[in-house]
């Protein structure tokens, strides 16, 4: 295993780690501007550059660029309390609000504990018959030889997905709306410079787009909520649960607290999905050696018919296929914290108020824990490497307390989705499209991925 390599906190005591601008000023906007037009480059320069810990600067504010599992574990498990979320995803709360990607501390706390049993394995087994269905139901309208964008199909699959097993509501007839409203959001969010730099409430023309689509989807969130509350029922999904949960007086989530809530977990339950999805197919429809073992192993354990959840633990040439697939396309691309008091990291004395970034982008390619890390080869998890790795070597849904609530139902969708499809259609790619992964919030194709459907 590759050793940290820290300076010791004498040494360092008052400096701060090497980057960009400690051999030349580099300005705010400049450095920012790198960032914002290429992170995935802009880290992994700073990475082979700097090594385990870069100090980047923009104007007051400082950013440490850690690259080390180890680093990374004291960040989200043994100092985790000592940190916050990212002034990015702050700064996205005029979307999330207060919901469990973003709220902190004890409300953080409270919340994740209400929505931790419509997680729980044996909750999530009961989604897997939901979808198959609606994967089969997208298919109905699929016919061999046509041209589809792979990644739009995603998308509106996983959100009806997440639309019925999380809030029993049927989103078919607004997956367009709700579609564009997040095309939108996502796109411009991918403009780091815009959402660090101008506050939401300066009515720019970015600004005022991302309020209209904000809007769309908060209508038909409340839409969602208000049909329930009318009809009382209990459907057991987790909308039932947020609406039944009393706090120790009586008083019970308000529809903003639910809003922020349902829109988190629309957002952060489908799109994530989507992405590992699309970027699966693109990545089979490349390497046709392994999607020829993805289909032997459906033949064998599935057999034509529609796959169940007892198939999801014996597919293990698909999981294989997953697990490579999140480690070269990583839908949670980078992930951010900010210090709420003064600590030491890496050897170095981080004041209250800087931030620690870290990618699963660069940290997964790292040759260090990886052979032929820029390599599709689904092959090399068969013989227990995730058990050798460092904890925070390949972590695509983050770690510690702050883990991804919707990992286990993610993987079961994932698996089930590709299994339902792949049985009948393989994917043909578009040739001179430009497939070319866009860090947003979450890492997306930025043109789609079209192609052919060959039926099987
Ligand atoms: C392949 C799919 C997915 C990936 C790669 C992914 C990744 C992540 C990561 C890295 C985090 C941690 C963020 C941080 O600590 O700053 C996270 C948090 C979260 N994810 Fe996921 N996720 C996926 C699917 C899902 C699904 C299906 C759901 C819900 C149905 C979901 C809901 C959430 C929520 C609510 C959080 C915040 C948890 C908290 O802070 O308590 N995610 N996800």
């Amino acid at each position: 295993m590759s050793a940290l390599t820290s300076p010791t906190a004498a040494a360092t005591r008052g400096k701060y780690p090497p980057g960009p601008d400690s051999a030349r000023r580099v300005k705010f906007a400049g450095q920012l501007g790198s960032m914002s037009r290429d992170p995935l480059g802009f880290f992994t320069h700073c990475a082979r550059t700097y090594g385990d810990i870069t100090g980047l600067r923009y104007l007051n504010f400082r950013v440490c660029f850690i690259n080390h599992p180890e680093l990374i574990e004291d960040v989200l498990v043994n100092h985790a309390r000592k940190f916050h979320k990212s002034r990015i995803l702050r700064a996205s709360k005029f979307l999330f609000g207060e919901g469990l990607l973003t709220s902190e501390d004890s409300f953080w706390l409270r919340q994740r504990r209400l929505a931790q049993p419509a997680f729980h394995r044996a909750r999530i087994a009961a989604y897997a018959e939901t979808m198959v269905a609606f994967t089969e139901r997208a298919l109905e309208g699929w016919h061999g030889g046509e041209t589809r964008d792979i990644h739009a199909e995603m998308m509106r699959i996983t959100l009806q997905i997440v639309g019925k097993t999380l809030f029993d509501a049927d989103v078919t007839r607004d997956a367009k709306e709700v579609g564009e409203s997040l095309e939108l959001l996502l796109e411009l969010a991918a403009d780091f410079r815009a959402t660090l730099l101008i506050p939401i409430w300066v009515p720019t023309p970015t600004n005022i787009r991302k309020a209209r689509a904000v809007k769309k989807l908060e209508a038909i969130i409340y839409r969602v909520i208000a049909e329930r509350r009318k009809s009382g029922r209990d459907a057991g999904d987790l909308l039932s649960m947020l609406l039944a949960v009393q706090d120790e007086d009586g008083s019970r989530m308000t529809d903003k607290q639910l809003r922020d809530e349902s829109i988190t977990l629309f957002l952060a339950g489908h799109e994530t999905t989507a992405n590992a999805l699309s970027w699966t197919w693109w990545l089979l429809a490349q390497h046709p050696e392994v999607e020829q073992k993805l289909h032997a192993e459906l033949a064998a354990v599935v057999g034509g018919r529609a796959p169940t959840l007892d198939d999801v633990g014996k597919l293990k040439y698909t999981e294989l296929v997953l697990t490579e697939s999140l480690r070269l396309y990583p839908p949670a691309w980078g992930m951010a914290r900010i210090t709420t008091e003064e600590l030491e990291l890496g050897g170095y004395r981080l004041a209250k108020g800087t931030g620690v970034s870290f990618s699963q982008w660069v940290m997964h390619r790292d040759a260090r824990w990886f052979d032929r890390p820029e390599e599709f080869v689904p092959e090399r998890w068969a013989d227990g490497l995730a058990r050798r790795l460092p904890r925070f070597a390949y972590f695509p849904f983050g770690g510690g307390p702050r883990q991804c609530i919707g990992n286990a139902f993610a993987l079961m969708e994932a698996t089930l989705v590709l299994a339902t499809i792949a049985q009948r259609y393989r994917f043909r790619l578009v040739e001179g499209h430009p497939v070319v992964p866009l860090p947003s919030i979450t890492l997306r194709p930025r043109h789609g991925i079209p192609a052919v459907l060959e039926a099987r």
